[in-house]
């Protein structure tokens, strides 16, 4: 709500105009996408992708759903004729209504639905059966073959599954890959706003609707590359992390966001020389120390030992610490890409935290991943989080090629925003967008005024200042008073007197003098005004 949504379009405002100056361009990706794309990109195992994603089926056959969800509640009773009969004649009419929307293309027509309906007609043949009387007695028959066909109905798919977007870097990676974007001018730079959905725990900084500022670099891969040629774009991939790392850094310091720190890390490449057997090695290690660590930990040794490392209980600080840490593990030429970020941040004289734990929860990152956290967060403090994923636009389908890019938590930065304006007493935010909402308020008197009053009102607008006309005739003293809680720096008085004359009354709220101007010099009153406070 304004006046905060001022400091939001400020911040949106100024990561167009920084990134801009980086060459990067404006994407729009959608809000939703296949559930698909999210699961392959982001990972089926990640909390986002297994916990936090709102999907459903995209679809308007609701009178098949509820049918579908009727069988799936269904308990018939094989003692109770009546209602194996209601059951069979539920389950024929959604067989009928499916063949239906199958033969109208209203639902997919995958071989997994082929397979379903098949199953659901055997299916209906074999419980019919059952209203026959001396089948009663095959009670476990008869509950198989229901449980069966509850399956089968399960299963088939009215729609594809669809999700709000819980990030956007899958979805840019699609439209790179459907756009041929590889064979635009190399590399691609994209930046994209807006939200996101995921259903997180909410609390301070964390939002099942929030807000991203991201930004990718997507570059083509170059093929056969060995020896110095591969040398050479390992430095080059360095210094494009950097430079992105920088592009964040110069933003967060235009906007003045205070107490900003930069964590870096590599997490080296997915093979058994490098990340694969840092993996199996901290796995082994775990399991020494598995019976102190809490439940979480514990099953995360067989799906992804690598969360273990994110965990923020306290009892299992110590523990981690000892662990073995990756930045030993990394083949040459992750290692040397490294060194070269660090020495890359370095020229650009960037700050950063080296942090072996850094390894985000995102399965597509390789190599580079960072964090930057602010200050008056409390415990969700990573305002921006990135790395590299090259190999993500070849796994959804595309090229080989190789990609880097951060999202800021846009609802965070501005929260660390106006917390820092609390403590600055003449905090830049908050504060001065509330003053000034209003330049100029009209108090007209009289029918007849009210045109001159539309007039004046447009004159003012044109030249860009921010105008309030009452909407009907107002007593001064109550016109005057709505001017002051608004804000307003001038009131500009109307009466009958006015208009007859020609001659206007400007009153100047903050020390109430006033004069009188004629209209041509109405604009440049106010805007001189405006120039002197200013100054
Ligand atoms: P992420 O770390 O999942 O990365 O999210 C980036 C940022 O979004 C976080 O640092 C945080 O500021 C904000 N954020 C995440 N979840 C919430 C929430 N529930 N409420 C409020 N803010 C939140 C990504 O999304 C990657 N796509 C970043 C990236 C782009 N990596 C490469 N390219």
């Amino acid at each position: 709500m304004p006046p905060e949504t001022e400091l939001w379009n400020r911040v949106e405002a100024t990561a167009r105009e920084v990134f801009g100056t980086y060459g990067f361009g404006e994407i729009r990706p959608p809000i939703f996408e296949p559930t698909e794309l999210f699961a392959r990109a982001v990972g089926g195992e990640t909390d986002i992708v297994s916990k936090e994603m709102y999907s459903f089926p995209d679809h308007s056959l609701w009178d098949l759903e509820g049918q579908r969800t009727y069988i799936l509640l269904a308990r018939p009773d094989a003692g109770n004729p009546n209602s194996v009969q209601l059951f069979v004649s539920a389950l024929d009419k959604f067989i009928d209504q499916l063949a239906n929307a199958a033969s109208s293309r209203e639902i997919p027509a995958t071989s997994d639905n082929d397979r379903g309906f098949e199953r659901l007609r055997a299916g209906s043949d074999r419980i019919s059966s059952f209203l026959v009387p001396h089948a009663t007695n095959l009670l476990d028959q008869f509950d198989l073959t229901v449980g069966h066909i509850q399956q089968a109905a399960a299963l088939i798919k009215l729609g594809d599954l669809v999700s709000l977007r819980p990030e956007a870097t899958a979805s840019v990676c699609r439209a790179y890959i459907e756009h041929n974007m590889n064979q635009w001018p190399q590399p691609v730079k994209l930046y994209y706003l807006g939200p996101m959905f995921r259903r997180e725990r909410p609390q301070k900084g964390r939002y099942r609707q929030f807000y991203q500022i991201g930004a990718e670099v997507l570059e083509r891969e170059v093929a056969g590359g060995e020896g110095r040629v591969a040398s050479k774009e390992l430095e080059k991939d360095a210094a494009v992390d950097a430079e992105v790392i920088e592009m964040v850094m110069t933003f967060f310091d235009r906007l003045k966001l205070p107490g900003t720190q930069l964590d870096i890390n590599s997490i080296g490449h997915n093979a058994p020389e490098c990340r694969r057997g840092y993996v199996e090695k901290l796995r082994g290690a775990l399991l020494e120390v598995k019976e102190q660590l809490g439940e979480d930990s514990r099953r995360r040794i067989e799906t992804n030992p690598l969360r273990v490392l994110d965990s923020k209980l306290e009892h299992e600080q110590a523990i981690i610490a000892a662990l073995p840490k990756i930045g030993d593990c990394l083949c040459d030429d992750c290692a040397k890409h490294y060194a070269e970020v660090k020495r890359q941040l370095g020229l650009r004289g960037i700050p950063y935290k080296e942090n072996w734990r850094l390894v985000r929860g995102l399965d597509y990152y390789m190599r580079t991943t960072f964090e930057i956290t602010a200050k008056g967060l409390g415990s969700q403090n990573a305002v921006c989080g990135g790395g590299r994923y090259d190999g993500l636009v070849e796994l959804l389908g595309g090229p080989a090629t190789k990609g880097i890019g951060f999202a800021i938590g846009e609802d965070r930065l501005v929260l660390s925003l106006q917390e820092a304006a609390k403590e600055v007493a003449s905090g830049e935010w908050g504060v001065a967008s509330e003053k000034g909402a209003c330049d100029v308020y009209i108090a007209w008197m009289g029918q007849k005024t009210q045109e001159t009053a539309i007039k004046a009102a447009r004159v003012l607008r044109d030249s860009g200042l921010r105008v309030e006309l009452p909407a009907v005739e107002q007593k001064f003293g109550k016109a005057l008073g709505q001017a002051d809680r608004l804000g307003a720096r001038y009131a500009l008085i109307l009466g009958e007197d006015e208009v007859a004359s020609g001659l206007w009354t400007l009153k100047k709220l903050a020390d109430g003098t006033q004069e009188k101007v004629l209209a041509g010099d109405l604009v440049g009153r106010v805007r001189g005004g405006a120039e002197k406070e200013r100054n």
